[in-house]
């Protein structure tokens, strides 16, 4: 478990959208009818101890949808993460990836698969530079093999090159391009989120998972984090997000899935689960 000081409920759940923020959402649903599951996890069961984490959980992330995963702390949101990306195994259950059983894969060949993650605790690499940190994420280097540096050193410089200026551009896109020289660690809680997801952009893929990426961080930042996950959203990536922070959840996402005590509790649209009792219920009573 992590500290939650920072990810208590943000639970304002009679919020009105406003307007723009309803053509908004309005606009990014109406792309994806009927997308067939991307993502689909059955029967998810996961025990540490005598604590059932995850109890028999489902859940189905469409292509192209933003899908949100949401529940009182303690609920086995990350744990589900860690189940769906492979970081810890199951004791029982099934992950389908575009099709495809992936429970039995390491993280890094789902990764390679087009399916990554990020932490609820940003992990940088905060003793090497923006830059570095950038690099190291990008896959497929040619400088991977330890032969192409002697044979191939101009492939290799121009590849250099490429992913260079394709790191500055992701930096760019997420307000981060000035910090690049700095230390990692020299950057506030919310910037360390962006480069995090900066990073996992690099890989290019076709599902990023989040786990509580406002948490911990100012307004205008988490303002810029949604707005980038609507314009990676439009140019065709898949998101599941998990977050405390309701304004996020009912404004970017096409559907909620709420965990509770490991379980499923519902599922369903922004509004549907804004109006559930059982839900309503479970974070009161918390
Ligand atoms: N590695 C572990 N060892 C033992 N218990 C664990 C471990 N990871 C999680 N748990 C327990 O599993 C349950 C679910 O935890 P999890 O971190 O998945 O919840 P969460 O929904 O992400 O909560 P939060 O909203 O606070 O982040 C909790 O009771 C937690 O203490
Ligand atoms: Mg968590």
């Amino acid at each position: 478990m992590v500290d939650n000081s920072s990810t208590s409920p943000n639970w304002d759940i009679n919020l009105p959208l406003s307007q723009s923020e309803e053509a908004s959402v309005a606009a990014v649903r109406q792309q994806k009818p009927n997308a067939a599951p991307l993502l689909a996890a059955s029967k998810l069961s996961k025990s540490f101890g005598g604590v059932r984490a995850v109890d028999n959980a489902e859940i189905q992330v469409p292509q192209g949808s933003i899908t949100g995963l949401i529940g009182p702390n303690g609920a086995g949101k990350t744990t589900l993460f860690n189940l769906l990306s492979s970081f810890i195994q199951p004791d029982s259950g099934q992950v389908l990836f575009d099709g495809e059983p992936i429970q039995n894969l390491q993280p890094h060949q789902i990764a390679q698969q087009g399916m990554v993650r990020t932490f609820q605790v940003a992990r940088v690499l905060s003793r090497m530079s923006v830059m570095e940190n950038m690099l190291l994420a990008a896959q497929k280097q040619t400088g991977e093999n330890f032969w192409n540096v002697w044979l191939q050193p101009r492939k290799l410089r121009q590849e250099e090159r490429k992913l260079q200026r394709q790191a500055m551009e992701v930096l760019d896109s997420v307000g981060l391009a000035s910090k690049a020289e700095d230390y990692a660690g020299a950057l506030s809680g919310g910037q360390r989120k962006l480069l995090e997801i900066a990073r996992v952009l690099m890989t290019q893929p076709k599902l990023i998972l989040l786990d509580e990426p406002a948490a911990g961080v100012n307004p205008t930042l988490i303002n810029q984090i949604c707005e980038h996950v609507v314009r990676w959203n439009r140019e065709g990536m898949t998101f599941l997000i998990i977050e405390h922070n309701m304004d996020v959840i009912m404004s970017l996402c096409d559907r909620v899935w709420v965990l509770a005590e490991g379980r499923n509790l519902a599922d369903g649209t922004p509004t549907e689960i804004q109006q559930n009792n059982a839900v309503l219920e479970a974070y009161l009573g918390q």
